[in-house]
């Protein structure tokens, strides 16, 4: 029986909170076990925007120990820094190549963050060639990302099939794995934008490692309405509805019974917060012992790059050859 392949990449662009976890990182410990999985940190990535060097290498390091406490296992799946695996730069410049001008500017990420701006880096607007690289050069099958990203997954389709047609059979083509749930968890002080890390205030975005007390706080701060009745009703009453939500994805419960049970806010937003809590405890727990021991996180990251490596060689020689260039 084939195993299917599965890729998926973060960018270690600040820390990760309760969004990221319930929109990416629970689907794939759970995907570890039944796919072959590869997750890369994507720090290539990171540097098509402003960034600075140290905290750079203090975010990658602290997404890599945040994954791996979360609960990937190291011993299930591959684990990587994508500058570890240099294959990613060489076949990106190949897919420049095969990616068009007019195909890149219709990217909505790049229109948004840096049409209009002359000094953005001219890596902001290669960056979908160097996301199709990370996927094919795994041949993953499966690539699970949020719906910002489905277009991204589309480009790289296109690139790998133009490939195909014109060097012959290289790439196997991807599909987009979008979430079903936990993609919809809100900014607590804004309940109806997506909970990010870029979000001008720290107050309605819950981090991963935030303390209880931290927790607690945003939570029972988190904007709701007048009415003063636990419905939950997106359009209506969507801090509310956030507040439900959250209490589901951090207890497996179901929205319309939880609603059922709480006449006041107050406690709604008490146990929120100590379901969030209780979550978070080992995985906090995990992260503190793996940051006691660097050693080991970057023991797991060069196996990790070995691993993928391993991987990614064939299909980069294959492309290569593919293209046109002479074997050394
Ligand atoms: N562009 C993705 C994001 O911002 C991150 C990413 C990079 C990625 N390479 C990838 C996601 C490969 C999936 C597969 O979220």
């Amino acid at each position: 029986m084939a195993v299917i392949r599965v890729l998926s990449g973060i960018q270690p662009s600040g820390e990760l909170h309760i969004g990221n976890y319930f929109g990416a990182i629970q689907a794939w410990v759970k995907d570890q076990y039944e796919f072959d999985s590869f997750f890369t940190i994507v720090d290539l990535h990171a540097i098509t925007v402003e960034h600075t060097p140290e905290e750079l290498r203090a975010n990658t390091l602290s997404l890599a120990m945040t994954l791996l406490a979360a609960g990937l296992d190291p011993e299930v799946c591959t684990i990587f820094v994508q500058s570890h695996v240099s294959a990613h730069a060489e076949l990106s410049w190949l897919l420049e190549c095969t990616a068009t001008y007019g195909e890149l500017s219709r990217m909505t990420q790049f229109k948004e963050k840096g049409r209009s701006d002359e000094s953005v880096r001219a890596a902001l607007f290669t960056y979908p060639a160097l996301m199709a690289a990370d996927i094919l050069l795994y041949q993953a099958e499966r690539v699970p990302v949020g719906e910002d990203q489905r277009q991204h997954l589309e480009l790289t389709r296109d690139i790998a099939i133009r490939f195909n047609t014109k060097y012959g059979e290289t790439f196997k083509i991807p599909e987009a794995t979008i979430p079903p749930l936990g993609a919809r968890v809100m900014d607590l002080a804004h309940p109806t934008k997506k909970m990010s890390k870029s979000a001008k205030s720290r107050a309605g975005t819950i981090f991963i490692l935030d303390t209880p007390d931290e927790i607690s706080k945003k939570v029972s701060k988190a904007v709701t309405d007048t009415e003063n009745k636990v419905r939950y009703d997106i359009a209506n009453k969507p801090g509310v509805t956030n507040l439900l939500e959250l209490f589901c994805a951090a207890t497996g419960e179901h929205p319309s019974e939880v609603a059922s049970r709480y006449s006041m806010y107050g406690d709604l937003k008490r146990n929120v917060a100590d379901a969030i809590i209780a979550l978070l405890e080992p995985l906090q727990q995990r992260y503190e012992e793996l940051s006691e021991d660097p050693a080991e996180v970057s023991r797991i990251l060069r196996l990790g790059a070995e691993k993928a490596t391993e991987i990614a060689a064939p299909t980069l020689v294959l492309a290569k050859n593919n293209i046109g260039l002479v074997a050394p």
